[in-house]
């Protein structure tokens, strides 16, 4: 809890006081009209101390908002204005933290407004509890309960259109979190003469009107039924309709309720058919039938409802029929029938419908509890809301009445028990001194309804069990016996005389002084409700149904279960479960809501005074307010108390540094209140008198606003001083930054300034340096260039001089030389007359010599020796010279030519040389053979593989191979054969064979002849006397002759003995063959030949070759 929520309280923004405790003065009076002025300002909530008062609005108020909830929860219950959220949080809460079970007793009269406030509860309770998808699934059945048990146990009443016809407590099971874990819900005592018969201006319970105007035709249909209300008995017609009430749409409600809840669809129809059942019951009318014996018997008037009933329900016709005309008595070992006469009949039908509807009733709220019922068998904490009729005072008072107040009677003791017992133990237990308070307790007046001997329930139950005739006025006689004396009971016929007198008193009623009021009873149907008789023949037939939910209402129907003991009493049995509810709420901390109705009317602004006071009267609220002040108005814990009062004194204020309880004594001391006025707890401060905390609390409200004045004055001076703060600090940041701002500039403007001064000044400067350095520069170069010219000036002064005196000197040389001249020719002219024409021819011939040189060494011919030019003389005395050098110039470059030669190129040129010196102009094939190289080997015998065999004889170097043709002696016919030719030795050999035909040592040849002209013919002439000439010369013919024939003489002229071969070169000439010589003839031939050479034999002695003419 913060500071703040701390201030505010229950005695802020007050309408009146929110709590009677601290009403002045006390009196009815005052509380009377606090409650108006407050109820009149739409606070319908006012406290006395923890139990709230609740008026009925009769309007919805906009204090039921989420909004609201949120506002109230976890809050202190005197922290905000009055409020059954507060109620309900303070519950809850003390529940979940302090696991004490809670109960939340709502009492009031009928429409005060008991059934919202427990509505109001345990929507609140479902807000503020956990949430998740289970949890939420146990509310919303919880919640949803409420509908379906509305809709079957409430009825519209002359007090209220939704008056609940029961009474209910239920108890909400929590988990150690506060989840919602389920719930148990209890009924007492259903009004359920209601079923039969209303009073004028009231209905029947809601369930009828909303099945006939909600549900579809086909399920009326199913059901037997009619829409129209009308046509049926029970429901009575004046008030069919209530405003504000939408029959149709809450029957659709109801149905989604039990949905929710978890009824099936087979069950919802059964309880509608029960409904419907109970509607033709209604209907079902009676009519006298005399009998022999003289009584009259009833008899079924019109059966087609009984019928529709008995289809509806499967019960047998005939078996309910007889029920409603006789009745079987048991006694122990007999059984007697008698008839029932109309008005019996009349009263089993109602009796049957009643019982039907109550016991629907329960079942539904069994139903309702085995869906709702905690899953868990975990430790659970309850919390328990009771909504039970309230006290009720009519013109006619019966059973009903009398059991209720009995009920309230209880309740009020609980309240006694509880309230005002706790209020006085808390003094005890704060230690104050305390001198006990007098209240009424109405122990007495319970024990007048209940105690076991002479109460009115035993004697009444005593009655109903006594054989032999009973009736109400027996019962009456019997009460005005036994409790003649007590206080509480007054009746006209009692012994005590007192009331004899008494109109007011008829003599068939009895009065008692219950807490809340006197009340008169009449005894009228006591008896009957109180044994509450169903004739068994009518159980029986039910049990007899084909539809198990009927079977399961009447299970003393079960013929085997016959018993013969009679069913508790309905006095009996109201006074065991209001026995076991006060049990159970006495183990709960309790928690009050006390409902007042502001008016009869249902109005929302009506405050009728009277009926307020009386309720506050019998509600005992005013003795509720004198307990709570009796001791002490107001108490509250010492820490809240400094907390809310501690301005009010310097040493407190603002913080009390110690004890609250120390504290709070300064304080009180410091205020100089009399010491009678408080006293001082354990825990708590308690104050006598509402004034003395109304003076603190004015005080309070003095000083807070002197506080708030205060606050607010620090607070603007705070705020001022902080803006003002801030302000200077950012004037200083601002001021800093500009001064930055202004100072960069000016500096910056400063800075660009000097540097243009200096530029300036630099410039000026250069420029000054500059000009004196061009002006030095100036000076040394006109120095330099006047230097020069004065140095120029001077050379050439000089250099004309030096002319004129080198000019001089030339022209005295001249001059001498001339003079010399002149004198030496003078002289020598003599001399020169005997010996100038001698010099003077040498001299030019010299000249001419040097220029005749000059001039060949320019017009030299080539150093080719073949080169026959040679320049012209030009003077002819030199013709010989010329000739001269003309041929030592071309043997010089022979020379040159020759120089260059390699020795294979000269043996090739000495060959050619030699060929020349043999052929030249001697034979006519000679030129054609100066253009061919010779090669000597062609054959290449030492390469070619044919020749292998030859060469193997050939041990020397090969000079010539080749091809040559051997002129037969006989024909003169040619034959190819290889001439091979070595330096020792010429063979002849075998073309294609390779086989040696001749082989001659070269020593044995001694000469060569061939023909002057162009043919190839050669003859070998041998040595006479040698080995090889025996077979006589050879005669050979090649076209390399030339060739053939140089290197024969080249080698025969190489070898040992140096013999020249003799080459004879004639047209004619002898050949040796064998023994005899044959002329070999050349002649030049005719065209007959052609071109080629014909050799023929002519003779013995003639062999003519014609050689074709060149
Ligand atoms: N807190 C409330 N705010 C608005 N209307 C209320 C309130 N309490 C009761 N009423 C009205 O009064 C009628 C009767 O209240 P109800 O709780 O049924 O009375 P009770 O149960 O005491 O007989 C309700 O139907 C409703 O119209
Ligand atoms: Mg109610």
């Amino acid at each position: 809890m913060s500071k703040m929520e701390a201030k505010t309280s229950l005695l802020d923004n007050m309408i009146g006081v929110g709590d009677m405790v601290l009403l002045e003065p006390l009196t009815e009076e005052s509380f009377i009209n606090n409650l108006k002025n407050r109820f009149e300002h739409g606070e319908i909530y006012t406290y006395i101390g923890s139990v709230v008062i609740s008026l009925n609005p009769y309007k919805p108020l906009p204090i039921y908002t989420a909004d609201k909830v949120e506002e109230y929860r976890n809050r202190n219950f005197y922290e905000l204005s009055p409020h059954i959220y507060a109620l309900a949080d303070e519950a809850y809460r003390s529940l979940r933290d302090q696991d004490k079970d809670q109960c939340i007793l709502i009492t009031g009269e009928s429409g005060a407004g008991k059934t919202e406030a427990s509505k109001l509860v345990m929507s609140y309770v479902a807000a503020v509890c956990g949430k998740g998808q289970e949890v939420n699934k146990v509310k919303e059945q919880l919640l949803q309960s409420n509908p379906v048990l509305e809709a079957f146990g409430n009825a519209k009443t002359v007090r209220n259109d939704n008056s609940s016809r029961f009474g209910k407590y239920m108890d909400i099971e929590f988990d150690f979190k506060g989840d919602p874990l389920g719930g148990v819900i209890s009924n007492y005592l259903l009004e359920k003469s209601r079923v039969v018969k209303q009073p004028r201006g009231e209905r029947n319970f809601h369930i009828f009107y909303q099945l006939l105007s909600g549900a579809s035709e086909d399920t009326l249909k199913t059901l037997k039924l009619d829409r129209d209300l009308g046509k049926y008995n029970y429901l009575s017609l004046d008030s069919a309709s209530v405003n504000g009430l939408d029959d149709a749409a809450n029957f659709r409600t109801v149905r989604n309720a039990m949905q929710i809840v978890g009824f099936m669809e087979d069950e919802v129809q059964s309880v509608l058919q029960l409904v419907a059942a109970i509607l033709k019951l209604g209907n079902i009318e009676f009519k006298p039938e005399s009998r022999v014996n003289g009584f009259d018997e009833s008899r079924v008037k019109d059966k087609n409802d009984l019928k529709e009933m008995c289809e509806l329900m499967g019960i047998e016709q005939a078996a309910l029929e007889r029920a409603f005309s006789f009745r079987t008595v048991e006694a122990r070992t007999d059984k007697v029938s008698t008839t029932l006469n109309v008005a019996q009949a009349y009263y089993a039908r109602d009796a049957l419908a009643k019982n039907l509807y109550s016991r629907l009733f329960s079942w539904l709220v069994a139903r309702i509890n085995e869906s709702i019922k905690a899953q868990f068998k975990a430790r659970k904490k309850v919390m328990g809301v009771l909504d039970i009729y309230g006290f009720e005072i009519f013109e006619d008072n019966s059973f009903e009445q009398f059991i209720i107040n009995y009920c309230n009677e209880k309740l009020q003791q609980i309240f006694i028990e509880l309230t005002l017992k706790e209020e006085q133990e808390e003094y005890v237990r704060e230690g104050i001194e305390w001198t006990n308070i007098e209240y009424f307790n109405n122990a007495i007046i319970c024990d007048l309804i209940e105690n076991n001997q002479s109460g009115i329930l035993a004697m009444l139950d005593e009655e109903c069990l006594r054989p032999g005739t009973v009736t109400d006025e027996t019962f009456l006689d019997k009460l005005n016996t036994i409790c003649a004396e007590h206080q509480h009971f007054e009746s006209r016929l009692s012994k005590n005389s007192k009331f004899l007198t008494d109109h007011s008193l008829p003599h068939s009623c009895f009065r008692i002084q219950h807490y809340a009021g006197k009340v008169l009873y009449r005894v009228e149907g006591f008896v009957d409700k109180n044994n509450d008789l169903l004739y068994r023949d009518l159980s029986q037939a039910m049990y007899k149904a084909n539809h198990s939910l009927m079977k399961l209402l009447f299970p003393e129907g079960n013929p085997i279960k016959v018993n013969l003991k009679r069913p508790p009493t309905a006095g009996f049995q109201f006074r065991a479960s209001v026995g076991t509810l006060m049990k159970n709420l006495l183990t709960k901390n309790p928690n009050y809501i006390r409902c007042i109705k502001p008016n009869d009317k249902k109005a929302s602004h009506i405050f009728t005074d009277s009926l307020v006071c009386h309720q506050v009267r019998y509600l005992g609220l005013m003795e509720n307010v004198r307990v709570r002040r009796a001791g002490y108005a107001f108490r509250q814990a010492y820490e809240p108390c400094l907390e809310r009062y501690k301005m009010l004194c310097k040493q407190t204020w603002p913080h009390w540094r110690g004890p609250a309880r120390e504290g709070v004594e300064v304080l009180l001391n410091d205020l100089q209140i009399p010491q009678e006025e408080f006293s001082y707890g354990r825990s708590k401060i308690f104050i006598r008198n509402p004034r003395t905390l109304f003076t603190l609390e004015e005080k309070r409200a003095r000083c807070l606003e002197d506080l708030a004045t205060l606050i607010q004055k620090i607070y603007r001076g705070w705020k001022q001083r902080t803006l003002f703060l801030l302000m200077k600090r950012s004037q200083i940041v601002v001021a800093a930054w500009y001064r930055r701002y202004a100072q960069q500039k000016k500096y910056q403007q400063i800075k660009s300034s000097t540097i243009v001064v200096q530029s300036f000044i630099r410039g000026w400067k250069a420029r000054m340096i500059l000009r004196e350095l061009k002006y030095q520069k100036r000076c040394k170069e006109a120095v330099t260039t006047i230097a020069a010219y004065w140095h120029g000036t001077q050379a050439r002064r000089e250099l004309r001089r030096l002319k004129e005196e080198a000019r001089r000197k030339h022209a005295v040389a001249v001059i001498w030389a001339y003079w010399l001249g002149l004198k030496v020719r003078r002289e020598y002219r003599k001399f020169f007359r005997a010996n100038a024409g001698k010099k003077i021819y040498k001299f030019t011939i010299q000249r001419i010599m040097q220029k005749y040189f000059l001039e060949l060494k320019k017009t030299m011919p080539s150093m080719s020796p073949i080169d026959k030019s040679w320049p012209p003389r030009q003077y002819l005395f030199l013709e010989g010279t010329h000739t001269e050098l003309r041929r030592i110039f071309h043997l010089w470059r022979c020379k040159k030519y020759r120089e260059q030669f390699t020795e294979q190129k000269k043996a090739i040129y000495e060959e050619k040389l030699e060929a020349s010196e043999i052929f030249k102009d001697k034979k006519a094939l000679y030129p054609s053979s100066v253009g061919q190289p010779f090669r000597g080997d062609y054959l290449e015998i030492k390469m070619n593989p044919k020749y292998q065999k030859l060469n193997t004889l050939v041990d020397e170097k090969v000079i010539i191979a080749d091809v040559v043709n051997k002129i037969n002696r006989a024909n003169g016919k040619g034959a190819a054969r290889i001439f091979l030719l070595t330096k020792s030795s010429l063979m002849l050999a075998d073309l294609k064979t390779g086989q040696l035909k001749a082989s001659v040592p070269l020593a044995d040849v001694s000469g060569v002849s061939v023909s002057s002209q162009t043919d190839g013919f050669f003859a070998l002439r041998l040595k006479e006397g040698s080995a090889s000439a025996a077979k006589g010369d050879f005669l050979l013919s090649s076209e390399r002759l030339i060739e053939i024939i140089t290197k024969l003489h080249r080698t025969k002229a190489g070898c040992e003995d140096r013999e020249q071969i003799n080459v004879d070169i004639l047209d004619e000439f002898l050949v040796q063959f064998k023994q005899h010589k044959v002329c070999v003839k050349f002649l030049q031939g005719g065209p007959k030949n052609g071109n080629s050479v014909t050799c023929k034999r002519k003779n013995n002695r003639l062999l003519e070759v014609s050689v074709p003419s060149p």
